[in-house]
């Protein structure tokens, strides 16, 4: 019980290490997406040109930026994809 007790506390200090990757990474993302996707898809990607994607997933993401309908092509690797995605997760 001792020992498990040590290893919970020892664990503590990841926690917040942990929210700070995923809040870098929507940061990154953000940044990304008020660049290259903003002027069709309004800030958060509620919509305007384009349609709404907010919440859309890493698949749908990388099929669209590959070039869809009237949307240009983007040159994006994994690590900004799934940034994108987790922005427009977080909106
Ligand atoms: C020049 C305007 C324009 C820009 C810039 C643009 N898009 Fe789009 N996007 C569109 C249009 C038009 C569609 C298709 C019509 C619709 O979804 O209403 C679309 C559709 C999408 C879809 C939906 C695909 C589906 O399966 O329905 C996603 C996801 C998407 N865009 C992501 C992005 C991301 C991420 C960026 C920035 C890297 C971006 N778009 C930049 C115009 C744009």
């Amino acid at each position: 019980m001792r020992r498990l007790a040590r290893l919970l506390v020892a664990a503590l200090p990841l926690l917040p290490a942990a929210a700070g990757a995923d809040e870098a990474r929507v940061a990154t993302g953000r940044a990304l997406f008020v660049a290259n996707c903003q002027e069709c898809h309004g800030p958060t990607g509620e919509g305007g040109a384009g349609g709404d994607i907010r919440g859309m997933k890493q698949p749908e993401v990388a099929r669209a930026t590959r070039g869809f309908e009237q949307m240009p092509a983007f040159d994006l690797g994994e690590a900004d994809l799934a940034a994108i995605v987790a922005y427009l997760a977080a909106n």
